[in-house]
């Protein structure tokens, strides 16, 4: 079989105060009444046989409210506390047949071109069977931070780096083989668990202990607890030998920072002043003076003023308003 495996257990704290922990920003229904959540079962209908949606407990009804708009069959995988992407990656390759592909991809992306999209994962596919781990691509626009990088010479990865900072991100741009790590993967569950086992092997071993006690796929939190939290980059994107590139043709948007969100509110037309200033979240007229490049952002119960570049940092707000509950 070949399974979509939607990812969905983020927080999208570097949208905070739009995602909040009780609504992250995947379910956001901000695209023609749509979430993201929607729009990524929509599109890989299409190119999988079977869905299995990992999520965490508290998005658990989130999830299910989507899902139940959809007469398809799937499955979902429930965890008690997010151990980050090598851990749920895990789970899911643990749940099926080993000799199964898994398309995994994240809940939170804007993606059109279908067309494309589905010959960019024919080929994965291909790739997949023929035991690489597959990454999707995209030509990178800016200096990035937040994304990976992978340096290539067509399907061929001569290295991936996860999350450089701003200088090496300018560098890689200069140097024009690197192309941006979608956040897709495409994989034999097989293939994925040994790489893993070799690399960080303690996540590997308590992964298959939490997902050997679960309850009808739903994870104990001790033994969750357990597993060292690690993104599936660095665990093994970063590391393996194994890994393929299939560069996208499609058009690809995260929606993950306000700096991506700003680009692709302007590419739509929302407004920005003289000096590249927006407001989102409210039509009340708002004026920036001597500020370049800023981002207010305006909730019922909280607002944002950021400096664009500093997109990333919006995390630090949601783990401080974290720690202070
Ligand atoms: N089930 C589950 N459990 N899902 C999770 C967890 C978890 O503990 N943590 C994160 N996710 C989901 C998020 O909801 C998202 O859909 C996806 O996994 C990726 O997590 P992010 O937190 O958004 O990762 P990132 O944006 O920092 O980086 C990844 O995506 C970039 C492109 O968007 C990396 O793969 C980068 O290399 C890549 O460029
Ligand atoms: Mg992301």
């Amino acid at each position: 079989y070949i399974h979509n495996v939607i990812l969905s257990g983020g927080v999208g704290s570097r949208l905070w105060p739009l995602s909040r922990k009780t609504h992250p920003k995947q379910y956001l229904p901000l695209f023609n009444g749509k979430s993201l959540f929607e729009l990524t079962i929509e599109r890989n209908r299409f190119v999988a046989d079977k869905l299995m949606v990992i999520g965490n407990k508290d998005n658990d009804h989130l999830s299910q409210e989507i899902l139940d708009k959809f007469d398809i069959d799937y499955s979902k995988v429930v965890e008690a506390v997010p151990r980050n992407t090598a851990a749920a990656i895990a789970f899911a390759a643990l749940a099926v047949d080993e000799d199964d592909i898994l398309i995994v991809t994240p809940s939170d992306h804007l993606i059109e071109d279908m067309e494309a999209y589905k010959e960019a994962m024919q080929k994965a596919i291909e790739l997949a069977q023929n035991d690489f781990i597959v990454t999707f691509g995209v030509q990178p626009t800016r200096p990035e931070t937040g994304y990976g990088y992978i340096e290539h010479s067509k399907e061929n990865v001569i290295s991936f780096r996860e999350k450089p900072n701003h200088i090496t991100a300018q560098d890689f741009i200069e140097q024009g083989n690197f192309l941006w790590n979608s956040g897709m993967f495409c994989f034999k569950a097989r293939v994925l668990l040994k790489e893993l086992k070799k690399f960080e092997k303690e996540i590997y071993e308590k992964s298959v202990i939490a997902w050997k006690n679960n309850e009808d796929g739903v994870l104990d939190e001790k033994l969750s607890m357990d597993i060292p939290s690690n993104s599936i980059d660095y665990a093994v994107m970063e590391r393996s030998k194994k890994i393929k590139v299939v560069p996208a043709s499609f058009i690809w948007n995260d929606l993950g920072s306000f700096e991506s969100l700003y680009d692709y509110f302007v590419m739509n037309g929302h407004y920005v002043d003289r000096s590249g200033n927006m407001v989102i979240g409210t039509d009340i007229y708002t004026s920036f003076v001597g500020l370049q490049n800023c981002i207010f952002v305006n909730t019922p119960t909280a607002n944002l003023i950021l400096q664009k570049e500093y997109s990333q940092e919006v995390k630090n707000v949601y783990t401080h308003l974290e720690k202070r509950n």
